[in-house]
């Protein structure tokens, strides 16, 4: 039987994760858990407050819970990551160290750990980055998800431990917020755009980036880890591709819904870290070895958040 342990529950991808898995495998065979506290769709199932660096915790709600496999989302994205430089590292690394160990101590059955299109840097190529190529990431949270991927594939290599990974693009969703990434201004675009505000931008025009709807993302992590583990040939972690666009050209799709819509581009600190990032992603591998294909692109993700953000918005104001 699955007893699924999610991490950083409370964030993006951890809110939505959480309530497909809670479908799949059943709402008292999920536990949701997180530093912070859950909303009210989280605090619905089983919910532990964990500091995912307190290993002994973290052990004693594995043991608690009889859980199989843990999906391990908690970390610092890109922004927030270069203004806590080692708080973002220790998150980031030495949390995903505990859960490695903890697979191997107590033989759990899968492990899933994000990695991100921030493992590449300026000298990887920028259109269709293929999924072996330079990996110089000029970023803190770029260098540490760079790192976790070797540990994935160690423990594995080493251990046996079942550590699948995905390097997500942008992730976009509007059932909650983001906080901190470079990607996110394509998620507050909406936002702002609902609330019939203008928008400014902290990307400048042409700043390309690999992004992908959210519905997509929970695709592609499900079928990952239900994949034989035959099928899984890559233990750092794989390329995902679905869509990439710059700032100017989701405006117009969402000025083809709302015509008065209003962007301006006031780059920040954040631009240098999207000039380091792809433009565009190669996922080969993904599509070859365990049959992954994204549903959406640009028009169809923002026709479906502009028709569902306004009930969204309403319930959660
Ligand atoms: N979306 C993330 C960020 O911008 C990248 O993985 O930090």
């Amino acid at each position: 039987m699955t007893k699924v342990l999610v991490t950083g529950a409370c964030g993006q991808l951890g809110t939505e994760l959480t309530s497909r898995l809670r479908s799949i495998y059943g709402v008292d065979n999920v536990i949701a858990s997180d530093i912070s506290d859950p909303n009210q769709e989280i605090a619905e199932g089983p919910f532990e407050h964990i500091n995912v660096l307190d290993k002994d915790a973290m052990a004693d709600t594995i043991r608690k819970h009889g859980i199989t496999e843990v999906y391990h989302l908690a970390a610092l994205l890109s922004a927030k990551a270069e203004q806590n430089i080692l708080p973002a590292w220790k998150l980031n690394v030495d949390s995903l160290l505990n859960i490695l160990e903890l697979a191997k101590e107590k033989n759990l059955d899968k492990i899933f750990w994000p990695s991100s299109i921030a493992v590449f840097g300026p000298d990887a190529p920028s259109k269709n980055t293929p999924q072996n190529t330079a990996l110089n990431p000029t970023t803190v949270y770029g260098i540490s998800k760079m790192a976790g991927e070797q540990w994935c594939a160690y423990y594995h290599r080493n251990f046996g431990v079942d550590v699948r990974s995905l390097r997500y693009p942008g992730l976009i969703g509007y059932k909650s917020l983001p906080g901190g990434g470079t990607t996110d201004y394509a998620v507050d675009i909406h936002y702002k755009a609902i609330a019939g505000e203008p928008f400014s931008c902290f990307l400048d025009k042409g700043s390309y980036l690999p992004m992908m709807y959210m519905d997509d993302a929970i695709k592609a992590t499900i079928q990952l880890m239900q994949a034989e583990e035959s099928k899984i040939e890559i233990r750092t972690s794989y390329n995902l591709s679905a869509i990439s666009f710059a700032p100017e050209e989701i405006a117009a799709e969402i000025q083809n819904h709302l015509p008065d819509f209003e962007i301006a581009y006031e780059p920040d600190y954040r631009q240098k870290i999207a000039d380091s990032w792809p433009d565009s992603i190669d996922d080969t591998p993904a599509r070859e070895q365990w049959g992954w294909n994204h549903d959406y692109d640009l028009k169809s993700m923002v026709t479906d958040i502009l028709a569902n953000l306004p009930r969204q918005l309403a319930k959660n104001p």
